[in-house]
């Protein structure tokens, strides 16, 4: 016997939670700095395009499948297949979802790493620890693999709660944090000099930028963005009632990503040109904006050095946001290799938390000592390649494989009425033929 499997208590513990995956550091600081180097506006209009039309439907896909199987991605994919081939294929997808996850988070830690030191950094000054100060800051592989291990360690004791103590509880309080801060934030960098000409370079589209290149980067950041193709969403589905509508649930978490990663944009670009009217360099050598790490680690720094006393709790503000945002990601992305070993390999979850976190730390220091070679690696087989494929792979189940009348039962339950709805007539055709054309398409044209 198995034990009890985890559910939400509630669809606000399931929106929370989903849209915590969602929502992270590739809303707060991917979508703004990518809208700005790719046209403004234009972007923005393209990736609300896409996100709707390509990353809900496919997020769907991921819902319907989890919630039907209540399982992880392996066990589902399987469960669903009619044959020994397809079986074969959902076995290859699952585990290649859980590989896929436990690469971004092997990453994604390291980055989540930088903002706990950056949070650390303000309280250090306040304090004089000067020397301290500098080390958080100062990029060596032993602050790097020490803030990781911190930062894998917070994700590993959320995870090991469970469902409802750990995953729900901390993403119910967190979102509702980190919305405060980001607004807060908003009207703070708002109200500073040179903010206007950042709000333009954000609003103002620049058409002329439109090209094959700027659709695959929406597309890229869209399945980064919902967390799609890994089994992240698919498991976060299994946990929950089949009281509740999913399309409606999944246009709530979509509404609510594309919400915070615009809105983000109204304190990423705006506090770049603050940054520059107080003096610091915003434009590479070659003229671009600046984006990277240096974005977040040296140009809102210095911004926030030229505000005194102030910019340390705005600095405290920010980079508790990023914590914040990274850490109601990172649980999820953590989840998807423990809910196999729990469900598949029979550990206990006390036992499979720390066990997986483990081995995705030991492969995070293997990055970190090799980082220049491996972590734009990492970062690309992961999302560039691995997110879409999967993405495919989730739409051909969802679509061909599972059998028709069963994805339509599941659809139907908690949404009576859904027989006329427009979602009812488009989405099972839509996962079946559209989306895993767009997605392939766009794939081609990235990598060919
Ligand atoms: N959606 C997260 C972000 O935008 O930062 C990243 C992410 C989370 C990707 C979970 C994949 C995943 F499974």
């Amino acid at each position: 016997m198995s034990a009890p499997r985890g559910q939400f208590s509630s669809n606000i513990g399931f929106l929370m939670a989903a849209a915590g995956s969602a929502v992270g550091l590739g809303n707060i600081w991917g979508f703004p700095t990518k809208a700005a180097s790719n046209g403004g506006a234009a972007f923005v209009v393209v990736y609300l395009v896409l996100a709707f039309l390509l990353a809900y439907p496919a997020l769907m896909a991921e819902l319907t499948i989890g919630r039907h199987a209540r399982s992880n991605m392996v066990q589902a994919l399987r469960g669903i297949s009619t044959g020994p081939i397809s079986r074969l294929f959902g076995s290859l997808a699952g585990f290649g979802g859980i590989l896929v996850a436990s690469l971004i988070l092997s990453f994604y830690a390291i980055v989540a790493g930088w903002m706990v030191a950056y949070l650390a950094d303000p309280f250090a000054s306040l304090l004089g620890a000067d020397g301290a100060a500098a080390w958080l800051t100062g990029n060596s592989v032993g602050r790097n693999l020490t803030f990781t291990a911190i930062f894998s360690g917070m994700t590993m004791l959320i995870i090991a709660a469970g469902v409802e103590k750990g995953i729900e509880r901390w993403s119910t309080l967190l979102m509702p944090s980190l919305i405060i801060l980001l607004l807060l934030l908003i009207v703070y960098v708002l109200t500073q000099p040179g903010a206007t000409t950042g709000l333009e370079v954000y609003l103002m589209p620049d058409f002329s930028q439109f090209s094959p290149k700027l659709l695959i980067s929406a597309m890229g950041q869209a399945f980064f963005s919902l967390s799609l193709g890994v089994g992240t969403m698919l498991i976060y589905g299994s946990y929950l009632s089949q009281q509740e509508s999913l399309p409606r649930l999944g246009a709530l978490v979509t509404l609510i990503d594309v919400g915070i990663a615009f809105t983000a944009g109204l304190l990423i670009l705006p506090a770049m040109y603050v940054a520059q009217e107080a003096g610091t360099q915003i434009f590479s050598a070659g003229g671009e904006l600046i984006a990277g790490p240096d974005l977040i680690l040296q140009v809102l720094p210095a911004l926030f050095d030229t505000m005194g006393t102030a910019g340390l709790f705005v600095a405290i503000a920010f980079f508790a946001l990023m914590v914040i945002a990274s850490l109601t990601s990172s649980i999820s992305m953590l989840e998807v290799p423990v809910a196999f070993s729990i469900e598949n390999l029979g550990v206990q979850r006390r036992l499979a938390t720390p066990l997986v976190g483990l081995v995705i730390f030991a492969i995070s220091s293997v990055i970190i000592i090799n980082f220049d070679t491996l972590f734009g690696l990492v970062v690309s087989i992961s999302t560039e390649y691995g997110q879409p494929l999967l993405g495919v792979a989730l739409c051909i189940f969802a679509g061909w494989i599972w059998r028709r009348d069963q994805l339509l039962a599941e659809l139907q339950k908690g949404h009576p009425g859904i027989e006329k709805s427009l979602f009812w007539k488009i989405w099972p055709w839509y996962v079946r033929i559209v989306c895993p054309l767009l997605i392939l398409a766009a794939f081609a044209q990235s990598v060919l």
